[in-house]
């Protein structure tokens, strides 16, 4: 491993009023609507486990704190442990720097928004490529069909980033970037520079011009044998619906389970999940930790 998790403060980013999944985010928090089996926030909380990281900060609205921590507690059962604070409103991605000052303090920080979904073989090694890289930013490009939904950056001939835009009305380049970003210390200074965009909004994609800028931006081409799937709409959370399933019924594992990353990745051992298996319900999730507790090739690291 070329990072120590010490030195990285993961983030992610739960908050926004999910206008667009009216009426399912009225109660709920969009984070934590289903995606097939498991609740949306489980996907990108395990896919920075799987780089490693145990120092998690999940930013929220004030009335959804409390769905978080009914939820996820403070991360004890998966060897991590979990901040959760509040943004006031819907103020933009990138306002989170300034609310993790604190849990942030000298640390660089892994970024990743509540709603995104990553899946394929090699995932852990792009999500490596970031945290080896110790100054500057690391983002991914990741070509789309419709890039209008998202960040887009141009690239030169030599994969160097020359212009980043959000949601281009026009067509610039077809590829996205995706929520997952790697950044240095220097981005909280960045993103308090920042002023809020047409829409309101502190933008991400301003930090990642800021880096831009200086040269300092790193875009890894994300290749096409990984997956990413966000759920934004009705039919964005659908579809990643039927892609996990699909996947899940066909290997028998499951995508995302957290208590599986973090027995694989040795942050907790064999007899605290037995434990915490106890307190869960008799169903479906808790019977497919029993097996791989009782499956002697469940601390052999796959993919
Ligand atoms: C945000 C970012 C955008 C990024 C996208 C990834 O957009 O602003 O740059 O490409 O997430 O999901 P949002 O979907 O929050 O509007």
């Amino acid at each position: 491993m070329t990072h120590n998790d010490k030195n990285w403060q993961a983030v992610i980013m739960a908050g926004g009023s999910g206008s667009r999944l009216d009426p399912m985010t009225r109660a709920v928090n969009k984070h934590l609507l289903p995606v097939f089996d498991k609740p949306m926030i489980f996907y990108p909380l395990t896919t920075l486990m799987l780089g490693g990281l145990r120092n998690f900060t999940i930013v929220t609205s004030p009335r959804h704190v409390s769905q978080f921590e009914d939820l996820l507690g403070d991360g004890a059962a998966y060897g991590i442990t979990i901040n959760i604070r509040e943004q006031e409103r819907a103020g933009g991605i990138a306002e989170c720097f300034r609310i993790c000052r604190d849990d942030i303090a000298d640390k660089n920080v892994a970024l990743i928004l509540g709603d995104n979904i990553f899946y394929g073989a090699g995932l852990t090694t792009q999500i490596h490529k970031g945290l080896a890289r110790t100054r500057g930013a690391t983002v991914f490009g990741y070509d789309v069909a419709d890039p209008s939904a998202f960040g887009v950056v141009t690239l030169d001939a030599n994969g160097r980033p020359t212009a980043l835009v959000e949601k281009p009305k026009d067509f610039v380049s077809r590829t996205a970037v995706p929520g997952l970003y790697f950044y240095d210390n220097r981005v909280t200074e960045i993103a308090d520079r920042l002023s809020p965009s047409l829409r309101g909004e502190m933008e991400i994609t301003d930090v990642n011009r800021a880096y831009l800028e200086t040269g300092e931006l790193f875009v890894e081409p994300l290749p096409r044998g990984i997956a990413w799937l966000d759920g934004g709409t009705p039919q964005d959370l659908y579809e990643a619906g039927q892609f996990v399933y699909v996947l899940e019924q066909r290997t028998g594992t499951r995508v995302a389970c957290p208590e599986e990353v973090a027995l694989r990745k040795g942050f907790i051992s064999r007899e605290a999940l037995a434990v915490t298996i106890e307190g869960y319900p008799k169903g479906n999730y808790r019977t497919y930790l029993e097996a791989l507790l009782q499956d002697p090739s469940a601390l052999e690291p796959r993919g």
